[in-house]
């Protein structure tokens, strides 16, 4: 997996040796005025595809922790040049499908796979962590399941 070394270090290293997939880490962008990270730019993407043809997928966490995103669907673009999937932590996201002012969301911008976390970002939302996947319905992780939250599909712009 090429992966943006600043990713959620619990969630996704984790996720990533309890896969037993080997990680390739991509160095993010910096914003300048904030000296913030971003995720990657699309030519460290398509620079790391090109050197790991092998990988399976690209992940990357978007927006960042404060808010800050950059444009997905280049990065989208690239991953599906090399015929990868491109996933995304949309965690501090999970509102962007909710009004056209607000930034296009990961799966609007062309990703395959998003998780994101409502609590961090709708009032009154149930503990209710979301995966969507292109080809499927949205699925609450299982514990989630477990405590009978109640899953409404986000419509997609
Ligand atoms: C960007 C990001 N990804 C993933 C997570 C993990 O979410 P969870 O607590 O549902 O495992 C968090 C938690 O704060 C996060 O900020």
């Amino acid at each position: 997996m090429l992966v943006q070394r600043n990713v959620y270090a619990k969630s996704v290293l984790n996720g990533l040796m309890l896969a037993g997939a080997k990680a390739v880490f991509l160095e993010p962008q910096v914003d300048e005025s904030s000296g913030l990270a971003t995720a990657p730019s699309t030519e460290t993407v398509a620079a790391a595809l090109t050197a790991y043809p092998e990988a399976k997928g690209v992940l990357v966490t978007m927006p960042n922790y404060y808010g800050m995103g950059t444009d997905l669907a280049p990065l989208a673009e690239a991953c599906h040049r090399h015929d990868v999937p491109l996933l995304v932590d949309e965690a501090h996201g999970a509102h962007y499908e909710q009004h056209p002012r607000l930034p296009r969301s990961a799966l609007a911008s062309g990703a395959d796979v998003v998780v994101n976390r409502r609590t961090r970002c709708w009032p009154r939302s149930p503990w209710e962590p979301c995966c969507t996947s292109r080809s499927g319905e949205p699925r609450t992780a299982p514990p989630a399941a477990r405590h009978g939250a109640k899953l409404e599909p986000i419509p997609t712009r």
